[in-house]
């Protein structure tokens, strides 16, 4: 795929490249401030928080640790269910630890709902949630979403994380996906 062809893929620029950038410092200053002196984890859902959390944990200036989860949606494909499957587990216990759960996008929210409570029953000293968009008119349930990059509108976005079956994670923007290159 030629760059030309990747960016016909984005029908607009939604968040360039220098604003995420900026935004996430802030976010990187008000997290460092918060945990001063506290044993903070980052968990990651893979794979769309990963480009989001590399740039977060280099912006960090505490001690801090990562790991990933990988979760599969049951039900249909489009639409979360909220039901999810771990794929992929924690390496490291929950238990005692300050864990701040890094995500990508919070849509219907029923993802990261089904997730805080499966993390919570591992006992972590405080639990809470940065991500780098969401789409408040498309919450179906209500979740506590402690650090918010960017509050989008209602749009299908890719880029810097956020895929259209399975590309165009590698843009270094946040664009709204053209829906002509949809079959
Ligand atoms: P939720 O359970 O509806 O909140 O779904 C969250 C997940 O859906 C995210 O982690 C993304 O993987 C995916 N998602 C939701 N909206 C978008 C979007 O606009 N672009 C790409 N992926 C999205």
């Amino acid at each position: 795929m030629t760059q030309t062809e990747l960016e016909s893929a984005v029908g607009e620029v939604l968040i360039d490249e220098p604003t995420l950038q900026t935004r996430i410092a802030e976010l990187g200053d008000e997290i460092s401030s918060d945990y001063a002196g506290k044993d903070l984890l980052l968990v990651g859902v893979l794979k769309g928080a990963v480009f989001f959390m590399a740039d977060l944990m280099r912006s960090l200036t505490v001690p801090c640790e990562v790991d990933f989860m990988a979760i599969s949606s049951y039900g249909a494909e489009t639409d979360s269910s909220g039901v999810v499957r771990i794929l992929k587990d924690l390496d490291i216990p929950l238990q005692g630890r300050d864990v701040l759960v890094v995500e990508d996008i919070v849509d219907s929210g029923l993802t990261l709902s089904y997730l805080m409570r499966n993390l919570r029953a591992r006992d972590p000293a405080s639990l809470e949630v940065c991500a780098l968009l969401t789409k408040p008119d498309r919450r179906e349930i209500e979740v506590p979403v402690k650090y918010v990059g960017f509050e989008i509108p209602n749009r299908f976005v890719i880029g810097y994380g956020l895929d259209y079956a399975e590309r165009y994670r590698n843009l270094r923007y946040v664009g709204v996906l053209n829906e002509e290159i949809v079959p």
